[in-house]
């Protein structure tokens, strides 16, 4: 059976933006290409100063590339002029950290707000508040102020006034950002529900690793307005090859707090003199097998398991495992080998010596 592509809704080729100032030029975006498929929940992760806010705003005009191009749904859009942007800009919602609601007037009349640049009717636009309102789970603040909201609140009103006029995408950069973890996952999933729901497709700015790995099927890492790596979250976390992705993903297993409390521990004593602390990665499937006892019973070498955690990513787990390994050196180091021929990530963090043992052969 053969599968069929979706279309991509949106790609942007070879983008290119330089700011100038009096003083000097920051080169924002160097050439940015990427495809976002309809359905995606596409994220793109990065430092502060990356380029993810230039790039976000490249996709509906609010910053005009120097150069390369912008499709939506097929349609070169960099070329258009300002009456045939309006046009294309109803087709995408865009959602920021700060909510920008405006303070004077209610969630009503804020939601209602692009529809009355529309000219809707008033019956059309009541009927769309209304439904907006609902799949926000907002109907009793109709009549609220912003300033009489919760962050959160806030945040879903702003998601209602995006998404009023059915876009087809929908723009978050860094929506979840100013909110607490809690309010933050409230947040990731209403989106998800739009997108699974609606068929919306999202493109989520973030420079949060947990973030992206709660709800992104794909993910582009923007490095100084170059993009580091893409592909499918699984692969980007699998098998990072970006110095910037592996720092992602030894921050989403904590690696430099848990090596740092591990330095305070005494592993010395465990490996009695003469062993080594090893990171492993067991990825996908990998992380069921029963290895640890395969290597005590066919290296014999000396296992202790120190700490070890397991993150789940788009239904596949990766197993992290700290463990001491002692014994006779050629015996460790076939031991480890095998670990790396079975596709186990394998980082030797400490070695130990016994001195002692070194002066008398
Ligand atoms: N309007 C602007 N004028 C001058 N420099 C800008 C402007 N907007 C962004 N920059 C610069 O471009 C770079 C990328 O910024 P931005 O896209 O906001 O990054 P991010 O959203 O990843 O933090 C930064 O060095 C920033 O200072
Ligand atoms: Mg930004």
């Amino acid at each position: 059976m053969s599968v069929v592509n979706p279309e991509p809704i949106l790609e942007l080729s070879n983008l290119c933006k330089t700011f100038r100032t009096k003083y000097n030029s920051v080169e924002a975006l160097k050439g940015v290409s990427l495809s976002v498929n309809e359905r995606d929940i596409f994220g793109i992760i990065g430092l502060s100063g990356a380029g993810k806010s230039t790039l976000v705003r490249t996709i509906n005009m609010l910053e005009r590339p120097d150069s390369g191009e912008v499709r939506v749904s097929g349609r070169e859009i960099t070329s258009l002029a300002e009456t045939d942007l309006m046009r294309v800009r109803q087709k995408i919602g865009m959602i920021f950290q700060q909510f920008n609601l405006l303070k004077s007037i209610t969630v009503y009349e804020n939601i209602a707000l692009p529809l009355r640049y529309l000219r809707k009717s008033k019956a059309e636009i009541e009927r769309k508040v209304s439904d907006m309102l609902e799949i926000v789970g907002l109907t009793d603040k109709t009549g609220n102020y912003p300033s009489q909201l919760s962050g959160g609140q806030k945040q879903r009103v702003a998601i209602a006034r995006a998404l009023v006029t059915d876009p087809k995408i929908l723009l978050s950069d860094e929506a979840t950002s100013a909110l607490d973890p809690q309010t933050t996952d409230s947040i990731l999933s209403l989106l998800k529900e739009l997108n699974s729901r609606f068929g919306l497709t999202i493109v989520l700015i973030t420079h949060e690793v947990d973030v992206v790995k709660k709800i992104c099927s794909k993910l582009a890492v923007l490095d100084k307005g170059e993009i580091a790596e893409q592909g499918t979250l699984w692969d980007v976390f699998a098998n990072p090859t970006s110095g910037i992705a592996k720092k992602m993903l030894s921050r989403l297993f904590k690696l430099d707090d848990i090596h740092c409390a591990l330095e305070n521990l005494k592993i010395g004593k465990i490996v009695q003199g003469r062993g080594l602390l090893v990171h492993l990665l067991f990825k996908g499937e990998k992380a069921n097998n029963a290895y640890i006892a395969y290597l005590v019973k066919n290296f014999d070498v000396c296992i202790s398991i120190i700490y070890g955690n397991i993150e789940v990513i788009q239904t596949s787990p990766i197993g992290s495992l700290f463990i001491a390994m002692s014994g006779e050196e050629e015996r460790v180091q076939a031991a480890l080998g095998y670990l790396r021929s079975e596709g186990i990530g394998v980082g030797i963090l400490r070695e130990w010596h016994d001195k002692r043992r070194e002066e008398i052969h």
